[in-house]
């Protein structure tokens, strides 16, 4: 379902709205702004995965690209960012533009489920809020797992439907939007982990942060309304509207998730 962001009205939302960060945030107090608690997310995330100097890292469905610079510049790891979005992989590439860190970064086109990379080539392998969008969730995870090193960690968030807990109507707009009918639920994410092969190290439950990340955005796209009905088609802003007040409610209600899993290829 990347082509929901290669309309260009989606693309703009985005980036207005949650900026270079396209995940939620993880908030200690409730009160910090998006950006603060987007950056917070990646850092913990980092911490978590024990990134050593030197490393090499693939990130898959990298976004605007941020993820990968701080990786870089933050612990010194060299990254490989992939994408399946052309308009997000030529942002990428002209926000890096120029930058000290291009001998340690790059922007590649890659499909998650079907990496052009060789076995065992990455230490670590990272994948934010983006596997909510694959129908084939362990074809994504046993690709993670081929171009890991043996002892390489896999580091996912996501975005996760407590699919047991929805109404049937709920159920029906969730497919809709994502264009498929087998969700995953939390626990399902960590059946898929270890179907893959993975060994699974840490799985943390952020929901609070899902439904507090929800809100905040919801309320900032409506802050902002007028001005995006200037520069987009009304059936793409209300579209979105719409899915951005559903997904609020189903956080708020503890149906919409936010889980952080850390899991280790098994050293041989
Ligand atoms: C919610 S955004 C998250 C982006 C980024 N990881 C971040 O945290 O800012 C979802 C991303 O998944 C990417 N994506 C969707 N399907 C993909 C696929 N089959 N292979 C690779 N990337 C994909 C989209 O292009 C988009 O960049």
């Amino acid at each position: 379902m990347s082509e929901h962001y290669e309309n260009s009205g989606v693309d703009r939302l985005y980036s207005a709205v949650w900026g270079e960060n396209i995940h939620y945030g993880v908030y200690e107090t409730g009160d910090e702004t998006i950006e603060t608690a987007t950056w917070a997310a990646k850092r913990l995330m980092a911490e978590a995965a024990r990134l050593r100097p030197g490393e090499r890292v693939l990130e898959v469905a990298c976004g605007y690209g941020a993820t990968a610079r701080y990786l870089a510049e933050a612990y010194g790891v060299s990254v490989v960012a992939s994408n399946i979005s052309e308009t997000q992989l030529a942002r990428c590439r002209e926000m890096a533009g120029g930058r000290a860190l291009d001998d340690r970064v790059s922007f590649e086109y890659a499909d998650f489920h079907d990496l052009p990379f060789p076995d065992e080539s990455f230490d670590v392998w990272w994948c934010q809020e983006s596997m909510v969008h694959s129908p084939d969730k362990e074809r994504v995870l046993r690709e993670a797992y081929r171009v890991l090193k043996p002892g390489g960690r896999a580091v996912i968030s996501d975005h996760i439907f407590w699919h047991e807990r929805l109404t049937p109507q709920e159920r029906a707009a969730v497919e809709a939007r994502y264009g498929m009918s087998n969700l995953s639920s939390p626990a399902d994410y960590e059946r898929h982990i270890t179907d893959a092969g993975f060994t699974l190290v840490e799985h943390r439950d952020w929901q609070r942060h899902a439904a507090l990340h929800r809100a905040k955005v919801l309320a900032r796209l409506e802050q902002h309304m007028s001005e995006f009905a200037r520069e987009m088609d009304a059936e793409t802003l209300e579209n979105n509207h719409r899915s951005w007040a559903h997904w609020a409610d189903l956080a708020a209600e503890g149906k919409l998730s936010l889980d952080f899993y850390l899991a280790e290829k098994p050293a041989g």
